[in-house]
């Protein structure tokens, strides 16, 4: 016990936490151990554990589009840990973990894991911020084999030519981002579409074909300009109300990072909040034409604009309050023009169960 207990004061999540919350952890882990070249877990998987490194080296491996080897994104040692971004997220697994030679690990189960998070949201925090950094990193390894840098992002979406992005490689490009939305082509005089779901292609249309004449005919088109527009999701929701689900208070939560999002979602649905998540303000705005929340949990500075932006747009329909969330420093100016605009807070913590307090204050 007092071995694993130093093991785990050096993995950097947990170096924060005292004697009492190390051993609540103990409890829940699970000593494993792997030969060489063993497949811990396999992209696409559906993930249930996460492991932290004892001794020896694993190799996060992807596999890129249209490229036969797995390519190498990170090598992870003792004090290390993975699989922790399919439990937070639910989404599979983003990469292979492969054993360079054997290793020692501890797994927590997902059921584990969600009550850890829910008791030291610290972890959640520090986890995100590595999440964030692993997924840019992935991306970018993934994007020198798929061209996806020669995808301009503007104001209506990612866009671009097929001549630098082949139709097969934008395909590729909308799975691996989940993308939900659309995806026109002009090639000529010929237009086409592409929709998706998740991630998930759903309809291909060229003129008035069938979806599998029209996509041999896209794929074979070598020219053209392409537009992707993201739809946000929407909570697919009851259209029969009762009147409890009516008064539920509602919250959107406003974030760059999936990870964020889904930790506070995660607090307020508990909560039995009505939650909405939306990564910038423009997916913001989409939100909020059909779904009016009670107050906005955002980030103070968003991909398309400054939390004061985000501000001004949203009040020219409703004077919604907002709760603005930040671990960097603030500048005054922020303050001041948030003070004088009113019905708004920034707190510096990403304690939820602060940010939870102050919503109740607020509602
Ligand atoms: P998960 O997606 O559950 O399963 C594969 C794991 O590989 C992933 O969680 C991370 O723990 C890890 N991983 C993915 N990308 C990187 C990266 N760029 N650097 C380090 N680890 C990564």
């Amino acid at each position: 016990m007092i071995q694993i207990s130093k093991i785990l004061q050096s993995v950097p999540i947990f170096k924060m936490l005292g004697k009492e919350s190390i051993n609540f952890i103990i409890e829940r882990l699970k000593f494993k151990t792997f030969d060489s070249k063993n497949t811990i877990c396999k992209v696409g998987d559906p993930g249930d554990e996460m492991f932290i490194i004892i001794s020896g080296k694993v190799d996060i491996v992807i596999y890129p589009e249209g490229v036969e080897e797995g390519q190498a994104v990170a090598t992870l040692g003792p004090g290390d840990y993975f699989g922790e971004m399919a439990l937070l997220t639910g989404e599979p697994r983003s990469a292979s973990v492969i054993t360079e030679g054997p290793v020692e690990a501890f797994a927590l189960q997902q059921k584990d894991f969600d009550v850890i998070l829910e008791r030291y949201p610290s972890i959640s925090l520090s986890m995100g911020k590595i999440v964030s950094k692993r997924l840019r990193e992935t991306l970018k390894t993934a994007s020198n084999f798929r061209r996806v840098e020669k995808i301009e992002i503007t104001s209506e979406g990612p866009s671009g030519n097929i001549e630098d992005v082949p139709i097969i490689d934008l395909i590729s490009f909308a799975e691996s981002n989940s993308l939900t939305g659309s995806m026109t082509i002009n090639s000529g005089d010929k237009n086409g579409a592409f929709e998706f779901e998740r991630g998930a292609l759903q309809s291909v249309k060229v003129g008035g074909v069938s979806d599998d004449k029209a996509l041999d005919e896209m794929l074979s088109w070598k020219s053209g300009h392409f537009q992707i527009k993201v739809r946000p999701l929407t909570l697919k929701t009851n259209k029969k109300k009762n009147i409890e689900e009516e008064s539920r208070n509602k919250i959107l939560i406003v974030n760059n990072s999936l990870v964020v999002r889904k930790v506070i979602e995660r607090a307020f649905n508990g909560l039995g909040y009505e939650v909405n998540t939306a990564r910038d303000i423009a997916a913001s705005q989409d939100t909020m034409g059909e779904w009016i929340p009670d107050i906005i949990i955002s980030d103070i500075k968003l991909s398309d604009g400054s939390g004061i932006e985000f501000v001004e747009l949203t009040r020219k329909e409703k004077n919604i309050p907002f709760i603005f969330i930040t671990d960097n420093s603030i500048k005054p100016e922020f303050e001041e023009k948030l003070q004088e605009m009113g019905n708004g807070e920034i707190t510096k913590t990403h304690e939820v169960s602060e940010i939870v307090k102050l919503v109740e204050n607020m509602i």
